[in-house]
């Protein structure tokens, strides 16, 4: 293993670029371009590694993980996470709950957390028995309160700070901006009264604080989940705390995977003597290093000082480089030997916006040849658009 991100089942072999024990190349000409490709063997592996990091920190039987299908919503990936038994849902619409239960999930092992929720969407969920839901406003609780009083709920806390990779705030969810996202501790004591109104008992304190941490964000972990007990520490009916999503991996060379044992053993230390049950729902921890987007380079050509790479899909497809500054690193599916140059790797679509990669040394790349984009598995097929008329892709899951 050469590269920063090579593993078992993503290497090269022979100049060739192998995943889940494919030629990426073939799966390109077969399958054609631009196409994602998720390996069901890492969706469980990631999960697998969560739960061996939790039990080695002692919480055995003291927590659920709720896979957050925001982050991928293929259905045999459901599916597939489904038939594991591994992992519940996080959902956070109406929609996402029923594809959820279509896809084998029992709505008791959906937790829900949505925002600005419409009548019409309280009604839809109302009408699913055992679905957990968790209120992120006092108008949130008072609509739920009318549609069922005197059932259990959660209540989404802010506990105005914030966590992501590289502390970048387009990932954060909470901080020192005030962000709509959950109750802060000043409204804390109103949004009781109103759980009391309709004789809601709340059961479960419910936080996410931002995407993509890793262990250079730890101890702001260790300080938002002491924060976050606050809350829990108000009340004597909780028996469910849900520590959100945000688990990160490795986007660049620079990155070093989260230390997962440091990051169970916070949470170990902080419910060591308290009766609660855990609950995490990660996205991106689970679905994002298991997938690639493949590309075909259509254009090479300098302009001025640069090297443009074109390639046959845009941002509209995998938005994270574009909105987040995430960068998605390009691997040629056949390595070429020789130099190396510097070369900047844009899509298809007429936005200044639309670049996938500025600036990074790659071997020489041609026109015809498959390009892969790593960490292609979260965020990116369930966020695309068709902007431009451009949003067609295909996906596969590959067992
Ligand atoms: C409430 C909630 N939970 C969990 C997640 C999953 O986050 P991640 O994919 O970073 O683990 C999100 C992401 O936006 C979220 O909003």
């Amino acid at each position: 293993m050469t590269e920063w991100w090579e593993r078992d089942d993503l290497h090269y072999r022979d100049g060739a670029l192998i995943f889940a024990g494919r030629k990426v190349d073939d799966l390109a000409r077969q399958f054609g371009t631009p196409s994602f490709f998720y390996n069901g063997r890492r969706l469980i592996d990631n999960v697998e590694r969560l739960h061996t990091a939790l039990d080695g920190a002692g919480l055995t039987g003291r927590y659920r993980i709720k896979y957050a299908m925001k982050a991928n919503r293929f259905m045999p990936l459901l599916t597939h996470l489904c038939q594991s038994g591994l992992v519940g849902i996080d959902a956070c619409s109406p929609g996402e709950v029923e594809h959820a239960i279509g896809c084998g999930f029992a709505a008791e092992n959906i937790s829900f957390t949505a925002t600005n929720l419409s009548n019409r969407d309280l009604q839809r969920l109302s009408r699913i028995d055992g679905l957990s839901m968790n209120c992120d406003s006092l108008s949130a609780i008072r609509r739920w309160g009318e549609l069922g009083p005197g059932r259990n709920i959660g209540i989404r806390v802010n506990p105005a700070m914030g966590i992501s990779r590289a502390q970048n705030e387009k990932l954060q969810y909470s901080g020192v901006n005030t962000t709509k996202f959950g109750i802060y501790r000043e409204q804390f004591r109103e949004a009781l009264a109103v759980a009391r109104d309709y004789n809601l008992t709340i059961t479960k304190i419910h936080f996410h604080t931002g995407c993509g941490y890793l262990t250079p964000q730890l101890e702001i972990w260790n300080a938002i989940v002491d924060n976050c007990l606050w809350f829990v520490d108000q009340l004597d009916t909780v028996t469910v705390v849900n520590v959100g999503g945000g688990l990160g991996v490795p986007h660049t060379a620079l990155d070093n995977p989260l230390d997962l044992n440091r990051w169970a053993a916070i949470l170990a230390e902080h419910f060591r003597h308290r009766p609660q049950t855990i609950e995490i729902e990660p996205g991106d921890y689970i679905a994002k290093d298991s997938g690639l987007l493949l590309l075909t380079v259509n254009t090479v050509e300098q302009k001025m000082e640069t090297i443009f790479v074109g390639v046959d899909a845009g941002f509209n497809i995998a938005l994270e480089p574009a909105n987040y500054g995430l960068p998605f690193h390009p691997v040629p599916a056949l390595r070429e030997e020789g130099e190396s140059r510097t070369v900047t790797i844009v899509g298809n679509i007429n936005e200044a916006l639309d670049v996938w990669y500025a600036g990074i040394a790659m071997p020489q790349l041609k026109e015809g040849q498959c390009l892969t984009l790593i960490n292609a598995g979260a965020y990116s097929s369930s966020m695309a658009s068709n902007h431009c008329m451009r949003g067609e892709f295909k996906e596969f899951l590959l067992l």
